[in-house]
């Protein structure tokens, strides 16, 4: 049996991960160990079967001891302890949750359903860190993954709508706080129709621009407003998050010759679920029949959404996705500029296939499971 440390289990990714495994029933056939960076010696969560107490996540004796490391704990975290493991030997499998290691060299970003032959060809090669990738680019991948993998793209921006979950959880309460605190102070205005639009509008903004506003996490308004921002500066003009979409993507696939890919990040007031408008310049003129038959058989989780109003309200939002693993796919239609460009607008649970579930599958490939 494998032995198997599970790290930052009780953060929120963790919390989906461990919930999914359980779903899915697969703890069965590990030695499994919970540890922890502050609750070593407590009891391990309840998995339906007998583990031992949390152990000690700094612990390098006991990590050294384990065939694979699962960690949700965050980059700090891996940047920490990941390096002194291989400085002292250990030759078992890092499997993370976190961005630390996504661009070294010799480390796989896994999304099986779109690159199991890169999984397959790097265990055999004897790669031993294999990492989930950033949320966006999982969950643009799921959709559309396909048009890259059989070299239909010559281009593509994305334009992001990206949810507080992907800040964390502390963002998702404030989001929720700020909502609350907007209703609360307009709920008399509402009840009185002969207030006037305007005067709602006004009630609203001055919450908003108030002091007591929360804004801690956010650093700015998100309800009722959203922030063209994500993550930090880099020198081109980018944002971090943008620049993962050209470097993450083009590493997932492994592409030779990288695609260009760019666009804008923003955040918005959804809970869990990333949405991104994608413009492609296509490397040829395809039917739009033969682009839907092929997404919609790309994997088992993508759904091609026709492109009409009612269903698009109906299985393109965050609220139809949230929870789900369904990645829905619509809004698809040639864009007036010319056949050879396309948009597609895409929807996913960002704790599901955007952090939990790439790498609770690499997990089952790794124990012989998948
Ligand atoms: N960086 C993403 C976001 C989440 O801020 O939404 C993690 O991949």
């Amino acid at each position: 049996m494998q032995k198997v440390a599970f790290i930052g289990y009780r953060g929120m990714v963790g919390s989906v991960l461990t919930s999914r495994m359980k779903e899915e029933n697969d703890f069965a056939g590990l030695e499994l160990f919970f540890a922890s960076t502050s609750q070593a010696g407590e009891k391990s969560p309840d998995i339906g079967m007998d583990v031992p107490p949390v152990a000690d996540a700094h612990d390098l004796r006991f990590l050294s001891g384990m065939d694979i490391i699962l960690t949700c704990q965050g980059s700090d975290y891996t940047n920490k302890v990941y390096p002194q493991l291989r400085e002292s030997g250990w030759k078992g499998y890092w499997l993370d949750a976190a961005s630390a290691l996504r661009m070294k060299d010799d480390s796989i970003i896994v999304l099986d359903p779109v690159n199991r032959n890169v999984i397959d060809q790097a265990i055999s090669k004897g790669v031993k860190d294999f990492i989930g990738g950033n949320c966006t680019v999982s969950l643009m991948l799921m959709a559309i993954g396909t048009l890259f993998q059989n070299n239909h793209v010559e281009w593509m921006t994305s334009m992001t709508y990206q949810a507080a979950s992907g800040a964390g959880a502390k963002n998702m309460q404030e989001l929720v706080s700020q909502m609350c605190m907007i209703g609360k102070k307009a709920e008399a205005m509402l009840c009185d129709p002969a207030n006037s639009i305007l005067e709602l509008d006004r009630n609203v903004l001055s919450t908003m621009n108030s002091n007591e506003f929360e804004t801690r996490y956010f650093g700015a308004p998100l309800a009722g407003s959203l922030l063209p921002w994500i993550d930090a500066a880099m020198e081109n003009g980018q944002t971090k998050e943008e620049w993962k979409g050209f470097s993450e993507t083009n590493k997932i696939l492994q592409n030779k010759t990288p695609v260009p890919i760019d666009g804008i990040c923003a955040r918005i007031g959804a809970m869990r679920c990333h949405s991104q408008a994608m413009t492609i310049k296509l490397t040829k003129d395809i039917p739009i029949d033969d682009i839907t038959q092929m997404i919609s058989s790309a994997n088992e989780w993508v759904r091609v959404v026709p492109n009409t109003k009612e269903d698009s309200l109906k299985a393109l939002t965050p609220a139809a996705v949230t929870g789900s693993l369904t990645i829905p796919v619509g809004r698809m239609r040639k864009l007036n500029i010319g056949e050879q460009y396309l948009t597609v607008f895409t929807v996913g649970d960002q704790l599901l296939w955007g952090a939990a579930e790439p790498v609770r599958r690499m997990l089952k490939i790794l124990t012989g499971k998948l």
